[in-house]
Order: structure tokens, then C-alpha cells, then sequence
């Protein structure tokens, strides 16, 4: 079997580990950092959620400039997601709490938005597991179905986002900008995909291509 990599594959695998690589320099070496740990934890986040977010972006960017490259990534970079909330959460068990379930039962009590980041990071576990070809088939028509979760996943994780900051959505109190770019964000790439909105792009993708080539056509030097 020969394994293809593409130019594409290299840039997200590289950014990746960089920014795996800055996770654990925060933790572990940041000496000018007065809280490593909350540091650590919110990088992780947001890393997360930038990979969620280009996740949610491939099938778009294929209906609106035919970038079917980008399909390939989505698997990777889904999975990419999955570590990065992963590592997120375990900076938050592991590191914070040293796994005192105890002193975690409270915290889950006082800080309700911790148990929303939990039911999307059990969604992206989930999610991650069941990305292989294994149960792709196993799952059939279901398996499509299942990871139609990941809408969910995203709304939750806005959610997680703009509590976590004292912000509240509707009464757009406190430090709610960067959840509310990525809300937005996140709403116009599910909207690209609603059927009747896919066909109008896909229309105007069509037309926009067709006029470049006709207009290339009549640049052609005419052979005498
Ligand atoms: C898996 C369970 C999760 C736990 C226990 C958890 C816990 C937390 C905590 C305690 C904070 C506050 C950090 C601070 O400012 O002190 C936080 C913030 C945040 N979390 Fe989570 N979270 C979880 C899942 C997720 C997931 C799945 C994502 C994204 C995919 C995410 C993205 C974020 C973001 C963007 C912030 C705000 C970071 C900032 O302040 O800039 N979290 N989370």
C-alpha cells in the first residue's frame, strides 16, 4: 500500500505538534507565568476549538471553492480536536485537581460550565472512536447519523466558552467577544450546509466557473 502525503497533511500535522509542544512549555517550563496551569488550560481550549472550527470548515470550503482537499482532512483533524480536549481536560483533572474526586464534585457544583465542556468532550470522545473504517461499517447509515453530533458538540462548546469568561450570552454581560466570533463563525459554516443554501452556492460556483472560461476562450489568439 503506498501511503500519499499531501502538502496539506504536512501543515496541520507540523501546527499540531507545535502546538502541542506550547501546551506543555506552559505547563512545565513558563517561569515568568504567575498561574501555568490556568495558562495551560485555556490554551488548550482555545486550540480545541480553533480545530473544531477548521473540522467544520472543510465541507464548506468544498461547496464554496471546490477545495476537495480539504475533505480528506476532516478525520485528522477532527482527531485533533479530540487531543487537544483531551489534554484539556486532563490539565483540569489530572493536573489542577490531582484526581481528587472529591474536591472535583465540588468545583462541578460551583462551576456548572465545566459539566457543558464535559458533554461535548464525551461527544468528541465518541466521535474520535468511532472515526475509524471499522465502525464506519459496522455503523452503516448510522454512523452518519451519529456524527451529525458534532453540531451539537459545537453549540455546546460556545457555550462552555462564554460562561467559562463570566459572559452571558443573552445579556451579553463580561468577556463574551471571542465566543461570540466563534459562534458566528461556527453558525455560517452550519448554514452553508442547509440544502437549500448548498445548491444556491453550488449554482453560483457552477456560473462563475463557466464565465471564466468563456472569457479565457476569447482571449485564445486567433491562428490566422
Ligand atoms: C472535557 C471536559 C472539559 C472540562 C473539564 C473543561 C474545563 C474548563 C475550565 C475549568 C475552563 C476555565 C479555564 C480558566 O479560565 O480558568 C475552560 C475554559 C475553556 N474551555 Fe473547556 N473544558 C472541557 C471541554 C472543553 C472542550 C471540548 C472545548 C473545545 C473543544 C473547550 C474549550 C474551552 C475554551 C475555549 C475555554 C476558554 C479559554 C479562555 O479562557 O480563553 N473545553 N474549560
Amino acid at each position: 500500500m503506498k501511503l500519499k502525503i499531501t502538502p496539506l497533511q504536512v501543515v496541520v500535522h507540523s501546527a499540531a505538534l507545535l502546538l502541542s509542544v506550547w501546551v506543555i512549555w506552559d505547563l512545565f517550563f513558563n517561569t515568568l507565568n504567575i498561574n501555568p496551569i490556568q495558562t495551560a488550560m485555556q490554551h488548550s481550549g482555545k486550540i480545541a476549538l480553533i480545530f473544531l472550527t477548521l473540522t467544520l470548515a472543510c465541507t464548506p470550503l468544498n461547496i464554496l471553492f471546490g477545495l476537495r482537499q480539504t475533505l480528506k482532512l476532516r478525520r485528522t483533524l477532527g482527531l485533533f480536536t479530540f487531543m487537544f480536549a483531551a489534554f484539556h481536560f486532563f490539565i483540569f483533572v489530572g493536573i489542577d485537581y490531582a484526581f481528587d474526586w472529591s474536591l472535583l464534585k465540588i468545583e462541578f457544583y460551583e462551576k456548572r460550565f465545566v459539566i457543558v465542556g464535559l458533554a461535548a468532550g464525551t461527544i468528541l470522545a465518541l466521535l474520535a472512536v468511532t472515526s475509524f473504517k471499522w465502525w464506519m461499517k459496522k455503523l452503516g447509515k448510522n454512523w452518519k447519523r451519529l456524527h451529525k453530533f458534532i453540531y451539537l458538540a459545537a453549540g455546546l462548546v460556545i457555550v462552555h466558552y462564554a460562561w467559562a469568561k463570566k459572559g452571558d450570552l443573552f445579556s451579553l454581560q463580561g468577556d463574551i467577544l471571542g465566543s461570540l466570533a466563534f459562534g458566528l463563525v461556527l453558525a455560517f459554516l452550519l448554514l452553508i450546509r442547509i440544502p437549500a443554501v448548498r445548491k444556491a452556492a453550488n449554482s453560483l460556483r457552477g456560473r462563475v466557473k463557466r464565465r471564466q472560461i468563456s472569457t479565457s476562450n476569447s482571449k485564445e489568439p486567433v491562428n490566422l
